[in-house]
């Protein structure tokens, strides 16, 4: 076989040299060589994230293969850097009552076997080791966090985060499904990036709490249907076509050992069961988290923003639920400057003395923008008539620099384009679309919901006026809205430790009712019309 030598150039002036086979795709001869590119839509050549410098020409890495001996150069701006130190929400605001709740429980055995009828043996299968560990992880299509919890209640919980290694394989739930839909031997290798990062956490968890992870009896995992589909290694291929059935609604437990976790031989794996279609284990753990919702006579809702846009109108004792494609943008991608929640991320745009300023987490040099950021800075835009409310620019600018080349981490200015204002009228328009649909099929007013639910990663750090000007929240008052930070870590810490969670999960999903927004004849009007900034 032909081989190449391929040198990449980093804009630091280091270099390294590989021999390649001919033929290789330029980025996955990157990722091999330990370069993290930014392959937001998984190599489908259409995010353009991918690009480096070729024989002086910009050129998609994912379209590009090696048929000659190359100079590679890696611009900074097309790699992902600094996104292991992602900020992941961790906290909940129901997490110290579910805690509470789950330390009255009594003894660790019974709150153990009350979390499933097959945990307690009925199936054959003795489950536990003779040492009381567990983990709770949310399995986010971006980011992961697990706790690490002692049953006895004797050691402090301890507490991991990672970026989702899945991610190279693009960055929405979209692109891996196709990815498997592609080549069913896809299905194996997600599985197992999200076991090793699993396995990696908990090594660092239990090194912290000074035990081994054989120690470990259960992990309760919970995430979007897709995410808690490849953990399982259940293909995921029918949530890619319509009427996007999840392959499977309820996940029997496993032996942990069989899908790879490191943990006790006899230690078991569970996840949250789905709601329907998109709307996965990760809605369940945030009803299960917010019992306000659970048999709620008065409109109550719950959004969860993340890639999916996920949501639950509680009613009549009902529960309603629906996913909306809201897509990565609010994870910063497809933005020509987004970035993950990481340090030096941009959180904040407000006008100072009728100057745009920012903020940026850990008060770093501005790197490029998070989710919370493009909402403000839109919102900001918007206020001053720089864009129109349908999004285009007022004057003919192409866009809108947010922070000069001289006071930017990255060495060139922070920009706001006309793309990324689109990018951002789409998510909010899909979840907006999503919210007005849902009331609409449910003949309730937005100002008859008492209370507004936000969960998800981000969802904490939105600033709510921004929000609302932008037309992503209902126009309800502000006292009705409730953020909730990461319920999904809260529903599998719940499910993990407190004797009744089973029980209520089963009776709340059993008066639930998915609706399939897509297929509801007014969907394109009303997603066109929630386009509309403000
Ligand atoms: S264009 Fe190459 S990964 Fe998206």
């Amino acid at each position: 076989m032909n081989q190449h030598h391929i040198t990449f150039h980093r804009e630091n002036g280091r270099q390294q040299t590989f021999t390649v086979p001919a033929g290789a795709r330029l980025d996955e001869v990157a990722a091999q060589a330990g370069f993290d590119l930014r392959t937001h839509c998984g190599g489908a050549g259409t995010c353009g994230k991918c690009q480096v410098i070729v024989n002086r020409q910009k050129v998609l890495a994912c379209r590009t293969t090696v048929e000659s001996d190359l100079d590679v150069l890696l611009p900074d701006a097309s790699l992902r850097m600094g996104e292991e130190h992602v900020v992941v929400q961790l906290n909940c605001c129901h997490s110290h009552e579910s805690y509470r709740h789950s330390r009255e429980g009594g003894n660790p055995d019974d709150r153990l076997a009350s979390l499933d009828p097959r945990l307690r043996g009925d199936d054959g299968i003795h489950h536990y080791g003779i040492r009381h560990y567990g983990i709770a992880a949310d399995i986010g299509t971006t980011t992961l966090a697990a706790e690490l919890h002692d049953f006895t209640g004797t050691l402090p919980v301890q507490t991991a985060s990672r970026a989702n290694p899945q991610r190279k394989f693009g960055d929405d739930v979209i692109s891996r499904i196709q990815k498997v839909m592609d080549d069913p031997a896809m299905l194996t290798a997600m599985q197992q990036l999200i076991v090793g990062a699993l396995n990696d956490m908990i090594a660092e968890l239990t090194e912290k709490m000074g035990i081994t992870p054989q120690d470990i009896s259960v992990m309760v995992a919970s995430g979007n249907a897709v995410m808690q589909s490849l953990l399982f290694g259940i293909d995921p291929s029918s949530l890619g076509t319509s009427p996007f059935h999840a392959p499977v609604e309820t996940f029997p437990a496993r032996l942990g050992s069989e899908i790879g976790l490191t943990m006790s031989p006899e230690g078991t794996a569970l996840a949250l069961p789905i709601f329907g279609g998109f709307v996965g284990g990760d809605i369940v753990a945030g009803v299960l988290t917010l019992p306000q919702l659970q048999s709620s006579v008065v409109p109550r809702f719950l959004l969860d923003i993340g890639t999916n846009g996920e949501i639950v109108l509680a009613h009549r004792g009902e529960l309603y639920t629906a996913a909306t494609a809201a897509g990565p943008a609010f994870e910063g991608a497809k933005i020509e400057h987004g970035t993950l929640a990481i340090p030096g991320a941009i959180d904040r745009v407000e006008v100072v003395s009728g100057k745009i300023t920012v903020s940026t987490i850990g008060n770093k040099p501005p790197v490029g923008i998070c989710g919370s950021g493009l909402i403000d800075a839109v919102a900001v835009l918007l206020k001053q008539q720089i864009i129109q409310p349908g999004g285009r620019f007022t004057k003919k600018e192409s866009h809108v620099e947010l922070v000069p080349k001289t006071e930017s981490g990255i060495g060139n200015a922070i920009v706001l384009t006309q793309r990324d204002i689109r990018e951002l009228q789409l998510a909010a328009g899909a979840i907006r679309a999503g919210i007005t649909l849902l009331l609409q099929e449910n003949s309730v007013l937005p100002e008859e919901i008492e209370t507004f639910y936000v969960s998800g990663g981000f969802g904490q750090s939105i600033r709510l006026s921004s929000a609302r000007q932008i037309g992503l929240l209902p126009p309800i008052p502000t006292d009705r809205f409730v953020f909730c930070g990461n319920t999904s870590l809260a529903g599998a810490r719940a499910m993990l430790l407190n004797p009744d969670s089973n029980e209520t999960v089963r009776r709340f999903i059993a008066q639930s009712h998915h609706c399939e927004l897509a297929s509801l004849p007014q969907f394109q009007q009303v997603f066109a019309e929630s386009m509309r900034l403000g």
